[in-house]
């Protein structure tokens, strides 16, 4: 297999400009790269946001996207867990366009790549690295929560005999978070989403699920009883569900913790009213922020072995995708798809087809 020098791209040409589809080329492939067919790419939060709030773009011509599903079709000399025409699946990088995902080609560092099982298609792939990421990065590194990971000894019993609260189930980050937190070994998952996902969050493996719309701190305090709460993830990261964690934490006394927020790019900060309200009475609750990019320098040694460990769970079907809503038209489907995902998604991931003819 090869791939031509030339190919299709979404480019933003200008700050805040609609994508236009023009030819692009990658450069020489690094010894321990490899060049992927991008068969599926999901639309996320981050893409649009990127483009309305001219953030995270340091030159034009850009090129969004950074999570997809592919086939290799080159090979660096250095590589070799990796052969012409396997299934892979892979957050993009951001910022550095011949790893983004809005295009038919792309090529990314073969360590930060993984297998995709059979069990699912290139369109359920495309959406998995990205959110884990976010979820991978909240749940263990030491600005997040920092828990031993599944995949080293002692991860999977690293959340036994406790309780999480994971606000905004149904999310995307949300759905993969509470299917760590099962493999974390927690005792105790209580989620909130629309009463229309609650079914899909209990198979996913939350143990309480409360509606999105009613339910307040007192109706949370009440789901953890007796069971110590470790800490609140909030996957949302709104102003109103960054006091719902703080207020969360206060209502079941929850000492020495705090809520682990994802970084929204707009507003990019902590909410203020948020951290005063958490610390104005004991026990006093903090606010943490993660940026789940795992080509970040800092974040290999989390996502390098996350790349290696997810296929495996994937295949046990002890971790499962999104569910995703395709929209056709390949690459020319790239503005439907990020409005798509822009007016608001319910449990689901806005997937498209860059090299579909
Ligand atoms: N820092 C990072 O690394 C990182 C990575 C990924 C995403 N993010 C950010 O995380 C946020 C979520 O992204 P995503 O892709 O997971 O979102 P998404 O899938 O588009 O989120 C949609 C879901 O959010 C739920 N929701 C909305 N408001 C809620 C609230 N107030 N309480 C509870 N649930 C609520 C809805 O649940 P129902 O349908 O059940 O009502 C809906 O299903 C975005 O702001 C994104 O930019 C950050």
């Amino acid at each position: 297999m090869s791939f031509p020098q030339s190919f299709k791209a979404a480019i933003v040409p200008e700050p805040k400009a609609q994508n236009v589809i023009s030819d692009r080329t990658l450069a020489p492939l690094s010894d321990d790269e490899i060049v992927i067919e991008i068969s599926a790419t999901a639309v996320n939060p981050v893409d649009w946001k990127m483009r309305d709030y001219n953030a995270f773009i340091t030159q034009y011509p850009a090129v969004l996207g950074s999570d997809a599903a592919g086939r290799v079709v080159a090979v660096g000399p250095a590589v070799s867990e990796f052969a012409i025409g396997d299934r892979v699946f892979f957050q993009g990088i951001i910022g550095t366009y011949d790893s983004s995902t809005f295009q038919q080609y792309c090529k990314m560092p073969a360590s930060l790549v993984a297998k995709t099982p059979d069990n699912i298609s290139d369109e359920q792939a495309a959406g998995i690295s990205l959110a884990t990421m976010a979820a991978v990065t909240a749940f263990y590194d030491k600005e997040g929560y920092g828990l031993i990971p599944p995949w080293e000894e002692e991860g999977m019993e690293a959340g036994g005999g406790h309780a999480i609260v994971i606000l905004g189930g149904a999310s995307s980050v949300g759905q993969y978070a509470i299917q760590l937190a099962r493999l974390s070994g927690f005792e105790k998952i209580i989620t909130n989403a629309s009463a229309a996902n609650f079914d899909q969050l209990y198979k996913l493996g939350a143990h309480v699920v409360l509606d999105r719309h009613q339910a307040d701190a007192g109706s949370f305090a009440a789901a953890v009883q007796e069971t110590p709460l470790m800490f609140v993830f909030d996957a949302i990261s709104a102003k109103a569900t960054q006091l719902l964690g703080v207020q969360i934490l206060q209502a079941t006394k929850t000492a020495n913790s705090h809520v682990v927020t994802v970084h929204t790019v707009h507003p990019e900060t902590v909410d203020q009213e948020a951290v005063a309200l958490g610390q104005s009475h004991e026990p006093k609750v903090g606010i943490k922020q993660v940026l789940g990019v795992g080509s970040a320098p800092y974040l290999r040694y989390l996502s390098e072995p996350l790349t290696k460990n997810l296929g495996g769970y994937i295949a046990k079907e002890q971790f499962i995708p999104n569910r995703p809503r395709l929209v056709p038209g390949g690459l020319a489907a790239v503005e439907e798809a990020l409005s798509l995902n822009k007016r608001g998604v319910s449990g689901e991931k806005v997937v498209f087809c860059p090299s579909l003819k």
